[in-house]
């Protein structure tokens, strides 16, 4: 039986295992995909020792995302922009790095929440490793602009600078919270604000009418984000449809199937 399993430290939380053992049930694919545990010094030793089990593949979360991306022997080009892996494939040829994060985001958007980002005004809060992994999968939509705002501006701007080359001239922007301007479609808090219960600093009149407002964080409540861009009228999606999505990415990468995720959101929002 194929094996894969998620690398992470913490892992005991996560709930991959439980995402992909779904997918296989539906898909009728015979693998298994268990949680490890790698100590914070030793990821590459843990990977290595699941490739000599016979491991096919991996997802790796927190702390190890840049590890992985040093690791592996090529990366696909969204993974280069992100300059993170969370989904290593290892084949005859060696360890191919995947990130998978931000085309989850952008499948919750588009097909869960009906939301079309073609020609919209989407602005992402945030500028660590979670916004850098969705730029690239957001400008393959083709927004009318894509705002980058960060507490501290220089990182916002090097995201536009990198970016600009991808795809992102005349389109992607940075600011700061309180130079944001106008009004958005789509607002994506990619910030860790949300850990510590607080809102990034921004003006309620960023929320255009009929607006989204996407938490990248999710729990059995909404983020006190969510609640902000309630209050302000934008219909709310948290982070647990970015999660299964990014996992179905994987599976599909993994096995070459397209698993169906709707009843697997269902299921985990229940038990949140
Ligand atoms: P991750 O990989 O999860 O994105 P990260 O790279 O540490 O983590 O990035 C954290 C992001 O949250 C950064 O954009 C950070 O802003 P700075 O670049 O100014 O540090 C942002 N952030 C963290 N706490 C915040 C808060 N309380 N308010 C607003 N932004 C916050």
């Amino acid at each position: 039986m194929d094996r894969y399993c998620v690398f992470g430290n913490p892992i005991a939380h996560s709930k991959s295992p439980e995402i992909h053992a779904a997918y296989a049930a539906q898909t009728g694919q015979d693998m298994q995909y268990e949680r490890r545990l790698a100590p914070v010094d030793g990821f590459a030793e843990a990977v290595r020792a699941f490739i000599a089990e016979g491991g096919k593949g991996a997802n790796v979360t927190v702390p190890f995302k840049l590890e992985a991306a040093r690791l592996a022997q090529a990366l696909t080009i969204r993974a280069r922009a992100a300059g993170a892996v969370n989904t290593l494939v290892f084949s005859d040829d060696g360890i191919i790095g995947d990130n998978t994060d931000g085309a989850g985001l952008v499948a919750d958007i588009v097909n869960n929440a009906a939301v079309p980002i073609s020609g919209k005004r989407v602005l992402l809060l945030g500028a660590g490793g979670a916004v850098r992994g969705v730029v690239l999968p957001i400008l393959e939509h083709r927004p009318a602009r894509l705002v980058i705002a960060n507490r501290t501006v220089a990182k916002a701007e090097e995201l536009v600078e990198q970016f600009a080359a991808l795809g992102g001239e005349g389109v992607v922007s940075a600011c700061s919270f309180a130079d944001i301007d106008g009004q958005y479609d789509i607002v994506i808090n990619g910030t860790a604000a949300s850990l510590s219960a607080e809102v990034p600093p921004v003006s309620p009149s960023i929320f255009a009418p009929g607006c989204l407002a996407l938490d990248m964080m999710y729990g059995a409540s909404p983020t006190v984000f969510l609640q902000f861009a309630a209050r302000h009228g934008a219909q709310l999606r948290d982070g647990l449809g970015m999660l299964v999505e990014q996992a179905a990415e994987a599976f599909q990468l993994w096995r070459g199937v397209q698993p169906a995720t709707a009843d697997v959101l269902k299921q985990l929002r229940d038990q949140l």
